[in-house]
């Protein structure tokens, strides 16, 4: 094992610490565990093998592991299915504040593998919580993780193509569409384009495709006092400036993430 820690450092360039993190991540081990028996056996040695080939090839880790954390939550993830993003953690700190009271009904169009759902589920307690997506993979790994979390009766799972196939009005409504703009996909890293499905980034034309959905047709699912909140790029902060001061008679502002940069909508009536 000792000589494993040492060839995973000289390959990809990092700290003997970090192999075994590495390593004892790959295993599903404690990190002390890799070492207790001193050898590994064939089995292990080939999947730890196959693990790291897929890691050399930029496969993010999430994937390889099939498992990631959003918050304080352990979630099972999968290719096919969108890695859910720091921002969007920080995201869901800005809506818990903003909202200024508990909403009862909550709908999130774009689910991916649950994480926003779940995390919201946490925060109002008593809220129902409709979460949709395109695809059926996402929702398959979303249907995991809601039952993991032991939120079956909470939330409920739609497949759709944004508000297709929705009835009813909700006191929010939440989204991180795909909103990288078509031209922007080429210059991503190559562990998201190679490895993270097209169809949960790829925000059309200066990537505000879906937004704009969002914007026009989420008034109609909103109660008298909702709010709406989306993730965007903030490039798109002067464009959809200029669209919801012409389109929307609600309150509308933009938010930071934690690195400075704006980065969040919210509509409607909120705390800001
Ligand atoms: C950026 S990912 C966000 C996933 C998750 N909410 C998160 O924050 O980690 C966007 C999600 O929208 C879904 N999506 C793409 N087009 C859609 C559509 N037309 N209708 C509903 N969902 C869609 C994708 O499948 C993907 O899961």
């Amino acid at each position: 094992m000792r000589e494993v820690i040492r060839r995973v450092s000289k390959e990809f360039g990092i700290s003997r610490d970090e192999a075994e993190l590495v390593v004892a991540s790959l295993l599903e081990q404690p990190r002390f565990h890799i070492y207790l028996n001193g050898t590994i056996d064939t089995a292990t040695q080939k999947t730890l093998e196959r693990k790291l080939a897929q890691l050399k090839e930029d496969m993010p880790i999430e994937y390889v592991t099939k498992r990631t954390r959003f918050r304080e939550y352990e979630l099972h993830i999968e290719p096919g299915v969108f890695i859910p993003r720091l921002e969007t953690e920080y995201f869901i700190d800005l809506i818990a504040q903003c909202s200024k009271e508990p909403p009862c009904t909550i709908l999130e169009i774009g689910t991916g593998s649950g994480a926003i759902a779940i995390a919201l589920a946490h925060i109002f307690p008593t809220a129902f919580i409709v979460a949709t997506d395109i695809s059926e993979t996402a929702l398959t790994c979303a249907h995991t993780n809601i039952r993991n979390h032991g939120l079956d009766t909470r939330i409920t799972l739609m497949r759709g193509d944004m508000f297709d196939a929705l009835s009813g009005q909700f006191d929010m409504i939440i989204s991180n569409p795909p909103y990288i703009p078509h031209s922007r996909l080429p210059a991503l890293p190559r562990s998201v384009r190679n490895f993270e499905p097209l169809s949960s980034l790829d925000g059309g034309k200066n990537g505000i495709q879906f937004i704009t959905k969002l914007i026009e047709r989420g008034g109609d699912f909103l109660t008298h006092n909702g709010s709406m909140a989306i993730e965007i790029d903030e490039e798109q902060v002067d464009i959809l400036h200029e669209l919801l001061s012409k389109t929307l008679s609600m309150p509308f502002s933009f938010h930071k993430d934690l690195f400075n940069r704006f980065r969040y909508l919210l509509i409607g009536n909120t705390e800001v």
